[in-house]
Formats: structure tokens, sequence, C-alpha cells
């Protein structure tokens, strides 16, 4: 059997990468794909306690415990469900991975960008996402778009939110080839098309499928 895909869906609270890929989801699945769809934090049982902490926890969460909370999360979830599902062939499609770490922990809280990039490859274990997109907007645009029942990142402050989209900027301007951005300002039809094509090229001279 060949080995599937890992696509990962990355950008601020509110730029519509959820959307994205629920659309991408029914697109491949009519063109005949397996494709399963997942979330960091806390796609899996014990992922669920975590996030739970770290979206809903109202005493002090000391950022080294967040960045280790999301770390731990995340090997639990390569390990036991992203691996095993590239394995039997399936297109995995992931709502936020290593990237929000750097973008969130590193350039958002200010911790360690390349200890942070060493963290996350003992978290990963060797696996890298065959293709990230990354959904920009600016960051009020985005913070409106989330209205006001946020939750204990998404309230994190307009300031911390810009410095999460310029850490996702440089990522992209770092790593052109993994990374492809998607401007997210426009209509969920126009994004969905920009979405699909570079998904079709990936399908079309990627490794994988
Ligand atoms: P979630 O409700 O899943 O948000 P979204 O729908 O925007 O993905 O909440 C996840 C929050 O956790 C989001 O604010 C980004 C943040 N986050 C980090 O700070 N670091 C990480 O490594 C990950 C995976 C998420």
């Amino acid at each position: 059997m060949q080995k599937g895909l890992f696509i990962t869906f990355e950008g601020a609270d509110g730029s519509g990468k959820t959307t994205q890929l629920n659309l991408i989801k029914n697109y491949l699945e009519e063109k005949g794909f397996e494709v399963v769809i997942t979330r960091e934090p806390g796609a899996l049982d014990i992922g669920q306690k975590i996030r739970n902490i770290l979206l809903h926890h109202e005493g002090i969460v000391a950022d080294r415990c967040e960045m280790f909370l999301f770390l731990a999360d995340r090997a639990q979830h390569v390990e036991t469900f992203i691996k095993p599902a590239i394995n039997q062939g399936k297109i995995v499609l992931c709502d936020r991975h290593t990237d929000s770490t750097i973008a969130y922990q590193g350039y958002g809280r200010g911790q360690n960008i390349s200890l942070l990039t060493e963290l996350n490859k003992i978290a990963v274990n060797g696996l890298i996402p065959d293709l990230t997109l990354l959904y920009d907007v600016a960051a009020d645009v985005a913070q409106l778009r989330v209205g006001n029942e946020k939750d204990r990142m998404e309230s994190a402050g307009i300031e911390f939110h810009k410095k999460v989209r310029n850490g996702y900027l440089e990522l992209q301007k770092n790593e052109p080839e993994r990374i492809k951005l998607i401007n997210a300002n426009n209509s969920i039809e126009t994004v969905f098309e920009d979405t699909k094509n570079i998904i079709i090229k990936l399908l079309e001279h990627g490794e994988g499928v």
C-alpha cells in the first residue's frame, strides 16, 4: 500500500482555515481519496483533557507549561493517530500543527524559537507535513470574525495576535516550498479555489498517494 499524505492548515483564529479544511475533505472524497480530518490540540482522549486546560483553565497557565502541553498533545496525536493513518495510505488533513507552536508560543509568547523548533522535532519524531497551507488575514479582521465568545488563547489581545501573524509570515518566507500562503481576506469561494489549486499540484507532483 502506498503512503498517504499529510497536509496541515495554519493561520490565525478566525482565518477561515477550518471551513476550507472541510471543503477540501469533501472535494478529495468526491475524487475517491480516503481522507481523515483531525486537529491540534485535542483530537484524542488525552488530547481532549489537555485541550480543556489550554483553552479553558481559569487560573494562571505559565508560558512554559502551555508550551509543553501543546507539545505533549502533539506527540500523542502523531504517534497514535497521524502516522498510522498516513501508513494506511490516507490523506490526513490536520487543523494546526507544529507551525502553530512556533507562531503562538514562539513569536506570540516570546519563547525561544530555535528551542521550540527542537522540541517540535522531538514531538513529531520525524514527521514533516507534505504541505502546509497558511491562511493569512489581518489580525483585526480575524479578531472580528472570532466574535465575543473568546477562549483563553483568543483572548490574548490584538498585539499578541499581530505577533502571531508576523511569525507565520516569517515561517512562510523561510520555508516557501512546504508552506503556501493563501490570502484569507477573499471570499470563501475564492479561498477554496486557491486551496484546491495548490492541493491539485501536490497530488500531481507529490510523492504520496
Ligand atoms: P481552536 O479552538 O482549535 O482554534 P482554531 O479553530 O482557531 O484552530 O484553539 C486552538 C488554539 O490554540 C488557537 O488559539 C491556537 C492555539 N495553539 C497554540 O497556541 N499553539 C499550538 O501549538 C496549537 C496547536 C494551537
